[in-house]
């Protein structure tokens, strides 16, 4: 995908700055640069719930976010109805302290105390079982074996009530096999996403964020990911060897005019041979 606006040497130029001060990059806070390039929590919630009423025809109300990071899904959840609780699960402290610190405090007391975070492994972590479960930003890749992707399906599988969802997102296309960099602008930065490992036997990756500054300094691997890139026809088998009895899969429509994504996923049994697509997967018990 290509940049918009002012190329990188023009920026650099420009914004450098003398004297001591601290480069961009040291006083970025990555989890703050992280929600505004990758994270749309706003649009997850309203896909949520539209895909539960349509299949349920009420509104979900219970949440688990798995690989919850700073949780900002959960708490956008508890903060959109009086009746909504949410759990997050994920095993870093920091970001959920970070979550703590900047989505959480921002919450009411009502509203806080209808939401959970628990640092664990999402294979542990139990409570009350929910409408939708979450894993997305295709956290669930950390899992590389059938088995062991297996075993977290039929967990994500027992958190859900009868009337459950659980949903979960999937990059793909041959550009996902490429080693390449695609860059971002945003707005006092660019993010870089680079796939810097793939071995085309096993489909492990390796994949860094980073981000830079109009002053020429970088955040470099502000974020690394070692996956396995799944294919959606594993995905789709597995979630039904894990018991999962529909797996519904939704695909980006493509605005007429740009011939880019549109935001808007539809469901569909056949896709288009798109170089680099981001699906998401609804699996029902
Ligand atoms: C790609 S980030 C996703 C953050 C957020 N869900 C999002 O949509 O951007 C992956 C997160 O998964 C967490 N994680 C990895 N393995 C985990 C496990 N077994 N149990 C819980 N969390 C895990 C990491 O600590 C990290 O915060």
């Amino acid at each position: 995908m290509g940049r918009k606006g002012s190329s990188k040497s023009e920026k650099k130029r420009t914004g450098k700055r003398k004297g001591k001060r601290k480069s961009q990059a040291r006083r970025a806070d990555r989890h703050a640069l992280y929600e505004q390039s990758v994270q749309d929590p706003d649009y997850d919630l309203a896909l949520a719930k539209r895909l539960f009423k349509k299949r349920f025809g009420r509104p979900p109300r219970l949440l688990r976010e798995d690989f919850c990071g700073t949780a900002v899904f959960a708490c956008r959840w508890v903060a959109g109805h009086p009746d909504n609780r949410a759990w997050g699960i994920d095993l870093d402290p920091k970001p959920l302290a970070w979550g703590r610190e900047h989505h959480v405090k921002l919450l009411s007391q009502d509203q806080a105390s209808r939401l959970e975070l628990v640092q664990g492994d999402v294979m542990n972590a139990t409570h009350e079982r929910v409408d939708v479960t979450v894993a997305y930003n295709f956290s669930y890749l950390v899992f590389d074996s059938r088995k062991t992707l297996r075993a977290y399906f039929r967990k994500a599988r027992s958190t859900l009530r009868d009337e459950g969802l659980f949903l979960l997102d999937l990059y793909g296309g041959p550009d996902s096999m490429r080693l390449m960099t695609e860059t971002r602008e945003h707005d006092g930065f660019d993010y870089v996403w680079d796939q810097d490992e793939f071995d085309p036997v096993s489909h492990h990756a390796v994949n860094h964020i980073h981000f830079e500054f109009p002053d020429g300094s970088r955040l470099n691997r502000a974020f690394s990911y070692r996956w396995r890139l799944w294919t959606l026809p594993e995905l789709r088998e597995l979630l039904e060897e894990a018991g999962f009895s529909q797996v519904d899969v939704y695909w980006e429509g493509t605005d007429a005019k740009t011939q880019e994504g549109n935001g808007v996923y539809r469901k569909v049994v056949r896709a288009p041979a798109d170089p680099a697509w981001i699906s998401y997967i609804a699996a029902a018990l």
